[in-house]
């Protein structure tokens, strides 16, 4: 899963989208993340070579935001929030929970690729904390048996 298949067809196809305009660069790159998940070399290579582009630039758009990922991702993002309000109501339990559950920590993502288990500072829903974002939904203080079964039922 370290490069992406040398099929650029759905590449053209965004850059068809957006009119091969060097100006739409992070659309673009939105666009790829949605695609693709995460931002593959091969990928940024060609589309730079297509808008013309330096690879370095394009690197510096996607390494300034922090939205878009430079390494393969998880189908399924888990985030947990590690805010004062989460943290006060016991987020280290539930973070301590689903790296139990999944087997990885904070930042990392499962082998299978299913995965990615990443920490948020707010989630904008304190008074529900220590909360859980999975799969569209929030999730307040989970318990390792309804994690379980939340991740079971995605795999
Ligand atoms: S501090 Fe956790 S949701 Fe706000």
């Amino acid at each position: 899963m370290e490069e992406t298949s040398n099929d650029f067809s759905k590449i053209d196809k965004i850059l068809e989208k957006h009119q091969f305009r060097k100006n739409n660069l992070i659309q673009i790159l939105l666009d790829f993340q949605d695609e693709y998940n995460w931002l593959p070399k091969n990928i940024l290579f060609y589309a730079g070579t297509k808008l013309g582009i330096p690879l370095a630039r394009i690197y510096g758009a996607a390494t300034f935001y922090k939205f878009f990922n430079l390494e393969p991702m998880g189908k399924y993002k888990i985030l947990v929030c590690e805010g004062t309000a989460c943290h006060i109501r016991g987020s280290v339990n539930l973070l301590q929970r689903v790296s139990n559950i999944l087997k990885i920590e904070p930042g990392d993502t499962t082998n299978d690729y299913m995965f990615s288990f990443e920490t948020v500072n707010c989630l904008g829903c304190c008074a529900l904390g220590p909360v859980m974002y999975f799969n569209n939904k929030y999730y307040s203080n989970p318990s390792t048996g309804q994690l379980e079964k939340l991740f079971s039922s995605v795999s």
